[in-house]
């Protein structure tokens, strides 16, 4: 099969520097979302028809072995796939989407499929407000041809039954129909849909297919459909995740822009935002307001609140937050403890480990059973380049110290709070470097003079 996806559309009503095409929807272009779905279908060529920004979505697709065709001028969807027929392999059928409708399911382009044979297909839904659509006209139950709203008599208007734009076609007649078509209508264009009349009177068999869901079928034309079909979008997200037995706070306050796998007895808060891919084993709870990408999290541990969480790898039983930062290049072993106002950085660190607050990991690798107190920072940056912080097991860093790296912590060493540690500590022993407290015996404070 071959795919034209069509894109070339401006997108006037999104007011927009950015093609309509690359707005996001669940934080990937509306035409990532098309491809993808396109992907899932065997399919032989795949051709994007574009036109305004036409650089800028060549380079915002990562998808491979995609053939582009420009459109120049917007003439019509019909002069649209006009450009893609060099693309198309003439022996295989060309199923037509629209790069703005992303909510497409590939189950529904299947049938479509199925139904069409070697004949034509069109996917068709009955809206009870049909305005703005063509309409499926048909006789005897059987569709004859497609009359766009805009040319469309009253009593054709009243039609409920309208045409998505999705169709299947085959290939060798597409073409010379394509070529036939005049811009003889009330928009001057190229109308893709007075295909189906010439397709009827050459004896083509049209067969019709329903999504499941008339949602699929809409397109983004505004800011505003963008939003509704991003809540449609996550609601079916919530909904399967319901289904396998996550806890959901509120189905209608969860957004997942990527991929979210969870083990069993899962729970999620409000407001959580997972981007990329994000694994939950079994009983991982995430706090309200939590933001996670491309996190691998194992069983029992719980994420508090306002957490933001990233490139990170989690063990089991930890507890990491409230307001906890773990950035890229984050290992956790089982049963740490990462407090508030902790930031952790490309650093590993040990089975039972604590740092409960106030405090900066960064380029670390802490052994097990650390103690870390409150306002402990690995000062991992000479302004030149970074340096590791070595902190053996058993390790207690008291209060309010800083380690000068490259820096190694002996197993078992203590450190004094209110410390610069400089050079490396031996084990089991207390290191502190602190100025020694003195008490001046005659001093008094100074006072105001009176007026
Ligand atoms: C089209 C259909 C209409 C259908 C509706 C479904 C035609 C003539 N009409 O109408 O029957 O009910 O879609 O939404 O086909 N595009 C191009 N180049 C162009 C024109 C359009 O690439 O010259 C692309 C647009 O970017 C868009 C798609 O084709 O992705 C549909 O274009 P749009 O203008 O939205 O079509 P409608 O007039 O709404
Ligand atoms: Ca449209």
């Amino acid at each position: 099969m071959n795919i034209v996806i069509l894109a070339a559309g401006q997108g006037k009503r999104m007011h927009s520097d950015l093609p309509k095409v690359l707005h996001q929807l669940a934080g990937r272009p509306l035409l990532a979302h098309v491809l993808q779905t396109a992907s899932v279908l065997q399919c032989e060529t795949t051709c994007v028809v574009y036109g305004h920004g036409g650089e800028q979505v060549k380079a915002a697709t990562s998808q491979s072995g995609i053939s582009w065709a420009r459109q120049e001028l917007q003439r019509g969807t019909g002069h649209a796939v006009l450009q893609a027929i060099p693309c198309l392999a003439e022996h295989l059928p060309t199923l037509i989407l629209y790069g703005d409708v992303p909510l497409i399911r590939t189950e529904t382009l299947l049938r479509l499929v199925a139904a069409a044979g070697d004949g034509m297909g069109i996917l068709t839904v009955k809206l009870d407000d049909p305005t703005g659509y063509g309409r499926i006209v048909r006789e005897a139950d059987a569709i004859t041809r497609i009359v766009e709203e805009k040319d469309a008599s009253v009593a054709e208007r009243a039609l409920k039954e309208i045409n998505t734009g999705v169709m299947l076609v085959p290939t060798m007649q597409l073409k010379s129909w394509l070529l036939r078509l005049t811009n003889d209508n009330s928009q001057g264009e190229y109308y893709l849909t007075d295909i189906v009349a010439m397709a009827v009177a050459e004896g083509v068999r049209i067969a019709d297919v329903q999504p499941a869901d008339s949602w699929e079928i809409l397109g983004v034309n505004s800011r505003a459909d963008l939003a509704r079909l991003e809540r449609l979008y996550q609601t079916q997200i919530s909904e399967s995740l319901l289904e396998k037995g996550v806890t959901l706070s509120d189905p209608a306050r969860l957004d997942v822009r990527g991929r979210l796998i969870c083990g069993r007895d899962c729970v999620i808060d409000v407001n959580c935002i997972f981007e990329g891919e994000v694994v939950l084993g079994n009983r991982v709870r995430v706090g309200a307001n939590s933001v996670l990408r491309n996190v691998q999290i194992e069983s029992g541990t719980c994420i508090e609140p306002f957490c933001h969480i990233e490139e990170a790898r989690i063990g089991e039983n930890c507890r990491v937050g409230p307001y906890a930062r773990l950035r890229p290049g984050t290992y956790l072993a089982e049963e740490v403890h990462v407090g508030n106002f902790v930031e952790v950085k490309a650093s590993k660190i040990g089975r039972g480990t604590k740092a409960n607050h106030l405090s900066y990991v960064g380029d670390s690798d802490v052994g097990q059973n650390v103690n870390i107190g409150a306002g402990t920072i690995t000062c991992n940056y000479d302004g030149a380049s970074k340096h590791r912080t070595v902190i053996e097991d058993d390790v207690f860093i008291g209060s309010n110290t800083q380690l000068i790296a490259p820096i190694r912590i002996g197993k078992g060493a203590t450190i004094g709070a209110g410390s610069t540690i400089t050079a490396d500590t031996p084990e089991y022993k207390l290191t502190l470097s602190r100025s020694r407290q003195v008490t001046i015996p005659d001093w008094s404070r100074p006072l105001k003079k009176k007026n």
